[in-house]
């Protein structure tokens, strides 16, 4: 079968199109064939290898050289082990160890997948798994506070239409932070402010948000703090590793002293949430933005979008 291989940590340039072996379902698992792959953040950093958390899934090489992760498609075999899912059922979600997606084929444990509502095609679906749970855990406690103040840093990429969504569907006043060129992206999200991180820095916004959900974290939990309302808090999904260190080990600690909440947000692969997320989807309440759809043999050009940041939304590889 047809695979994108990256079998080294590096620029775009690593990735190629070529024959693997054909993957065969153990006793637990189940053999999807692939018809939708969509690319996130994790990916773009899944092929440099940085940051050094990116290395968990080898760390001289990708011990799996297929990339990809949040996959939709339909069940072609099931292991004996298997009760949740049979030969015929349309599934999407999340791989377990990020990788393996981008391919015809890939056998796999079910646990992340659920079945594929009718209503969503298997790009809409694929778009959703990754960028949804994270949306749906950071959002979460804010249908109780509506008028919220909440910030999205870095909303123009693979993930923001959802958490930009799930806020304003809360009831929050959103700000959106990207690059200058995303700005009328970031508006036809929903925005109600939209920053360009080249002209303003919104860690200069003192005691302004109750929420802000950091995809691209670059500043110290001391920096972030200030821009909190008494009371706030702030999560880091996503950035430089020193950086998340420091806002699990010193990041409750300076919000203790000063009132506010600062740490990351971890978002396990949860197939409950993977489910409750898609309701809100199906149910017209939020919508991924999908950047553009490409084949399997573009792949390598995708990844050249992604490394540039050039995406607003997500890209998403048709297969087959
Ligand atoms: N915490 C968890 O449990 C968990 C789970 C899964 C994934 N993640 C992480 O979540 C992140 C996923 O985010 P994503 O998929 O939405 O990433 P993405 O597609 O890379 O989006 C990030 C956006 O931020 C923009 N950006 C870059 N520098 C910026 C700056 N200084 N200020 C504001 N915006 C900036 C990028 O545009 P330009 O580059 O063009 O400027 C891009 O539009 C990844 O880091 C991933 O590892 C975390």
């Amino acid at each position: 079968m047809r695979a994108v291989i990256q079998p080294v940590y590096g620029p775009p340039d690593v990735v190629r199109v070529d024959e693997v072996p054909e993957p065969v379902a153990a006793d637990d698992q189940v053999l999807i064939e692939v018809r939708a792959v969509s690319l996130n953040g994790s990916d773009r950093e899944n092929l440099a290898g940085r940051p050094a958390y990116a290395r968990i899934a080898g760390l001289r090489r990708p011990r799996n050289p297929v990339p990809g992760s949040d996959v939709a498609g339909v069940v072609v075999a099931a292991g004996p082990e298997v009760t949740a899912f049979a030969p015929g059922d349309e599934v999407f979600g999340e791989l377990p160890g990020y990788r393996g997606g981008l391919a015809e084929r890939v056998a796999v444990r079910p646990t992340t997948l659920v079945r594929k509502p009718a209503g969503l095609t298997f790009v809409e679906a694929a778009a959703i798994p990754q960028s949804g749970c994270i949306a749906l855990r950071a959002t979460r406690g804010l249908s109780g506070e509506p008028g919220a103040r909440v910030l999205v840093n870095g909303a123009g990429g693979a993930g923001g239409a959802l958490l930009v969504g799930l806020a304003r569907h809360h009831g929050a006043e959103v700000t959106a932070v990207d690059r200058r060129d995303k700005a009328d992206h970031l508006r036809r999200l929903g925005a109600d402010q939209v920053v360009a991180h080249e002209d303003e820095d919104w860690a200069d916004h003192h005691d302004r948000y109750d929420l802000v959900v950091d995809l691209i974290g670059r500043r110290s939990p001391w920096r972030v703090g200030r821009a909190l309302r008494r009371g706030g808090r702030y999560r880091m999904v996503g950035g430089r590793t020193d950086l998340l260190l420091a806002m699990v080990m010193v990041g409750p600690l300076v919000g203790r002293a000063t009132g506010r909440s600062i740490g990351m947000l971890v978002v396990p692969q949860s197939a409950a949430d993977l489910a409750e997320v898609t309701s809100l989807v199906t149910g017209g309440a939020v919508r991924p933005a999908i950047d553009r759809i490409v084949p399997l043999d573009d792949v390598p050009a995708a990844f050249r979008r992604l490394a540039t940041g050039d995406n607003s939304g997500k890209i998403v590889v048709e297969i087959g």
